[in-house]
């Protein structure tokens, strides 16, 4: 049955009514810029061939007419040109005016409304960890894996080989090994004269990695090998629930770390000399939390007035203190075969110390969310038409 119950153009614009009683009004700068004839558009990729620039600026609609197969033809002014445009289409990608914001792309939408958790929400539903080989061989185990990530912002594996390098196979089964100075994969385990202090048997505050990169990666991910030491549990905290309690209960410390930058910093004095500049709190377009980056370890010396630093000081102690609440901590203990992969700008991860006598040895990666999204949008709809080009 059709989406469309009717239409109606004037030059400015085509109004759409739709069978649910919503409403889309196209101006026609809009649909001349979305033609998907081949004049304008690549057949094979869909990608657009021509620029915003080159539409005239008293682009206007002359008719607009109902195919027999219920596609739409508009014929534009002063080019002459006519588009065609299917229904389908424009039901798929027509901003209603009801909803008030852009959410047209499901995931796009998950993705903006983290499901926000602490410890109790884990008491209650419980944790659930996804076998390796049912991963490798059932798609929607896959798909429920991945879609952790996307709104909890972690998934718990068990069953990876705890064999060098099976780490990497699982970064590439959903996207792609994001390489550092620290190699495609780093091996975690106390060593002597370490490069950083997760490579000792320290215990590790709740922390975001790597914030001294721009881009910072993404996703982080850590497969235990060994584990017989007595401590080095791993912890998981929701930077995003943290920071949202935080702008209800102290506005005025939120606003500021939200707006002040501060300077990360990692040098090993041999192949690196890293920097980045972020606020510890990146807010998004709309005013969500984006990212997180906390790391007390790589912090770089803080400047910035006096008065402004007594300020800072006051919200950045309490952000440290709200990040690390026995509510909000999520305490596991991996063994060999368990694999953690998590959002490294929502998720902070910790570990308790770790006590002499046993060994410990994990391998962690980087990754990146797109990657994984993409792949998450395939499982969910498979064969979908593509949207919107890069
Ligand atoms: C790290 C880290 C945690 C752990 O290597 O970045 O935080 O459990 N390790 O050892
Ligand atoms: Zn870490």
């Amino acid at each position: 049955m059709s989406a469309l119950e009717s239409f109606a153009c004037e030059p400015g614009a085509l109004d759409l009514v739709w069978r649910d009683g919503s409403r889309s009004r196209l101006i026609a700068p809009w649909l001349r810029d979305h033609c998907q004839g081949a004049e304008c558009r690549d057949p094979r990729s869909g990608q657009r061939l021509v620029d915003v620039a080159e539409l005239p600026e008293d682009t206007r609609i002359v008719r607009a007419e109902r195919l027999p197969d219920g596609e739409l033809a508009v014929h534009f002014a002063p080019d002459g040109h006519r588009s065609v445009f299917g229904e389908d289409w424009l039901h798929a990608n027509a901003f209603r005016e009801e909803a008030g914001r852009e959410d047209v792309d499901p995931n796009a939408a998950a993705a903006r409304r983290p499901r926000l958790w602490d410890a109790a929400t884990f008491a209650r539903e419980g944790l659930v960890w996804t076998p390796w080989s049912e991963y490798l061989e059932d798609p929607s185990a896959k798909r429920r894996a991945l879609a952790a990530v996307r709104d909890h912002g972690f998934a718990l594996l068990s069953g990876v080989p705890p064999r060098e390098g099976a780490v990497l196979e699982v970064a590439r089964s959903f996207g792609f090994v994001r390489e550092t100075n620290y190699g495609a994969l780093f091996d975690v385990r106390a060593v002597i004269d370490p490069s950083n202090l997760a490579f000792t048997n320290l215990g590790l505050g709740p922390h975001t990695d790597n914030p001294y990169r721009d881009p910072v990666p993404t996703l982080q991910l850590l497969h235990c090998l060994e584990n017989t030491a007595a401590g080095g549990e791993s912890v998981l905290v929701d930077g995003f629930r943290v920071a949202e309690r935080l702008r209800e209960q102290a506005p005025d410390d939120f606003a500021l770390l939200a707006s002040q930058p501060v300077d990360f910093a990692y040098r090993d004095g041999r192949s690196a000399e890293l920097r980045a500049r972020f606020p510890l709190i990146e807010l998004g377009a709309e005013g969500e939390p984006r990212a997180i980056r906390y790391n007390n370890r790589s912090i770089a010396p803080l400047r910035m007035p006096a008065e402004r630093m007594e300020r800072f000081y006051r919200a950045y102690r309490r952000l440290s203190r709200a990040l690390d609440t026995p509510e909000g901590r999520l305490v596991f203990k991996m063994g060999p075969g368990d694999l953690v992969l998590f959002d490294n700008v929502r998720v902070l991860h910790a570990r308790t110390r770790i006590e002499s006598g046993g060994r410990r040895h994990l391998q962690g990666a980087y990754a990146d969310r797109d990657g994984l999204l993409s792949t998450l949008r395939l499982l969910e709809a498979p064969g979908a038409a593509p949207g919107g080009q890069p």
